[in-house]
């Protein structure tokens, strides 16, 4: 339903700045929550950017201020930023959490996620909003409002994890990133950067999980017909505090230097586990055969074949002859 539809953004654009102004403009959002992004070294240009806030350590501040501008309780429900207690009265989701608002391609905010100042083990660090009319997980991108020009502009898309591994590339200057928001991704979420670009760089956490973890997804990058690459970042780093860790410089310089073709990273990688056990090589090989059986343009896969066979020390025939067998066994 349109109405419905336009407001709840309605609500969201004024939770929106709700938050943000407690961060710049109270004393408990700048002396906790401002003081935090300032220690984890993001500027302000970057905060008004992704217009980041703050939510008062109070149960339901957020709903009493928006109750009181006339906002109806419905829409606090549908978007999810206020909860219904069934008795008739409502709390809200999101207190004594920085904010970050999530924006659609056409920078409608859609969502928010909240991060916990200190981490411990009771609390969730991100809360997020849930699914609704006008939120699904699935078909947005962390970023893309904000990044969609420099995609074009430079034929590429970096892809990140979190929040604030957007905004730390952002800060070093560069823009054409989104990030996936923890989960796997999926085929919307592809296709929505497959609209601006052909080229994906995937930008990996430095531990070897989220390495496996990944390789499902990128699986199917390529299958929608992307070229992928992906930057290793050394152990335990992900893009937001490897950038912290340097200068942008420097940041950008390990990129481009450790950019690597994905099924190229994917087959030294396997063939480092696999080492000389005849059963994991065989295992292997059907593994990698499955990714580049997956492309749709045949020239692609051809060049990959000529190359893994050299890698995997095979025969071209052979890997053609499994991937024959695995297109006419998958389709
Ligand atoms: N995430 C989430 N809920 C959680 C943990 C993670 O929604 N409980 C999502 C968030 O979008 C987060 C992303 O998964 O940004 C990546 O998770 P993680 O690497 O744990 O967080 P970071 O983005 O690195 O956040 P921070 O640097 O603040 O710890
Ligand atoms: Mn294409
Ligand atoms: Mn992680
Ligand atoms: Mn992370
Ligand atoms: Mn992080």
């Amino acid at each position: 339903q349109r109405n419905d539809r336009e407001s709840m953004l309605a609500v969201n654009k004024f939770a929106q700045q709700y938050f943000s102004s407690l961060l710049f403009d109270s004393s408990e959002g700048r002396n906790i929550g401002l003081a935090y992004f300032h220690e984890r070294g993001f500027h302000d240009d970057i905060i008004r950017k992704f217009q980041l806030g703050y939510s008062l350590d109070q149960r339901d501040a957020f709903t009493v201020s928006a109750l009181s501008k006339a906002y109806k309780k419905e829409y606090l429900i549908k978007t999810g930023l206020s909860i219904d207690r069934e008795n008739g009265s409502l709390y809200d989701r999101f207190w004594g959490r920085v904010m970050f608002p999530v924006h659609s391609l056409s920078g409608n905010i859609v969502a928010f996620g909240g991060r916990v100042l200190k981490k411990d083990d009771k609390t969730a660090k991100y809360v997020n909003s849930p699914e609704s009319e006008i939120y699904h997980k699935s078909n947005e991108l962390y970023g893309i409002y904000f990044a969609k020009q420099t995609i074009v502009k430079f034929d590429r898309c970096f892809l990140v994890e979190g929040y604030t591994d957007v905004l730390a590339m952002h800060q070093a200057g560069i823009e054409n990133v989104v990030a996936s928001s923890g989960t796997s991704l999926t085929k919307g979420q592809i296709r929505l950067i497959h609209r601006f670009t052909n080229n994906v760089t995937v930008l990996y956490d430095g531990d070897a999980a989220g390495i496996k973890a990944s390789i499902r997804g990128i699986d199917m990058l390529l299958e929608e017909g992307l070229n992928i690459k992906v930057v290793l970042l050394p152990q335990g780093e992900d893009p937001d505090s490897f950038a912290k860790s340097q200068d942008a410089s420097q940041f950008i310089s390990y990129i481009e230097k450790h950019q690597t073709d994905f099924i190229r990273f994917k087959t030294s990688l396997l063939l480092n586990e696999a080492g000389n056990d005849p059963i994991k090589r065989a295992a292997l090989i059907g593994d990698i055969v499955r990714s580049i059986a997956i492309i749709p343009d045949h020239i692609i896969r051809s060049v990959y074949v000529k190359e893994c066979s050299t890698l995997l020390e095979t025969d071209e025939k052979l890997l053609y002859a499994e991937i024959t067998k695995y297109q006419n066994g998958h389709t």
